[in-house]
């Protein structure tokens, strides 16, 4: 079956009117959206994904016994599906607003046998009480949203006291060498590969420009601060993804 061409490619970068374009794009990506995943990264983001999680379940005892947590725009939960491997004892919620994202993730933790929730939800809305999570991650997603700060305060609001929020995200490329071998790479080559295997080039033509419109590791951090958090970050893998770990205080 092919799927159908989203409606117009979203806008990139915050306060932007893109929610709608952003559900069409992922609802039509999601058959391809693991395959392209691996290929686009050379099988790293996996690597990348748990580098994150080791940020994540730091503050949480062993195996995770009794926490919650909350992986935000989970997609098709491969970050849960990692969070619940290495914390089988934490309690791990995934939620999406496109439900072709998350039935694939639900396929996954199925077939694997893997007991985690997947729910729907936009996250600049999250459907939860205040400070309901011990941890809530977010990968790959945030760059997505059409309000950066509202999104930081939904996860500082639904956080408990002494919580922790791991963002990873593709930063721009720094200046130099490799950042301009990866630009190259992003905008010349990734987006071709993406449009044969996706079938639909926009969504590969916005991922390189949603991450060339994205702050900077600096920019991110200081929202992050005035949104309530403490904050450092990481560059991984010469800088090309950066994970954020907020800590509420
Ligand atoms: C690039 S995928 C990342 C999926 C997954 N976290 C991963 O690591 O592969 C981005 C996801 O963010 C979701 N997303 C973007 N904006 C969202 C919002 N406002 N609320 C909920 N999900 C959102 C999309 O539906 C998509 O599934």
């Amino acid at each position: 079956m092919t799927a159908p061409p989203p409606a117009s490619i979203p806008p990139v970068g915050d306060k932007q009117d893109k929610g709608r374009d952003v559900q069409a794009m992922f609802a039509s990506i999601a058959p391809r959206y693991d395959l392209l995943n691996r290929v686009l990264s050379l099988g790293i983001d996996r690597s990348w994904r748990r580098e994150a999680t080791r940020e994540a379940l730091a503050l949480t005892g062993p195996n995770g016994a009794g926490a919650r947590v909350l992986d935000v725009a989970t997609g098709t939960a491969d970050f849960a599906l990692e969070l619940k491997a290495t914390a089988p004892g934490a309690e791990i919620i995934g939620s999406d607003f496109v439900p072709e994202m998350l039935a694939i993730g639900r396929e996954k933790a199925r077939s694997r046998q893997i007991d985690i929730l997947l729910e729907e939800g936009d996250a600049l809305n999250l459907p939860y009480p205040d400070a309901s999570f011990d941890v809530i991650t977010c990968a790959f997603g945030f760059r997505n949203f059409a309000d950066y700060a509202r999104g930081l305060a939904e996860f500082h609001r639904v956080l408990r006291p002494s919580g922790r929020l791991v963002i990873l995200e593709f930063p721009p490329p720094r200046p130099g060498l490799f950042g301009s071998i990866f630009r190259f790479y992003f905008r010349q080559i990734l987006p071709r590969i993406g449009a044969v295997v996706s079938g639909n080039a926009g969504a590969y033509t916005y991922l390189p420009e949603s991450v060339l419109a994205f702050p900077d590791p600096e920019r991110l951090a200081g929202l992050m601060r005035a949104t309530g958090f403490r904050t450092r970050f990481k560059l991984l893998s010469f800088g090309i993804a950066a994970i954020h770990v907020g800590d509420k205080g």
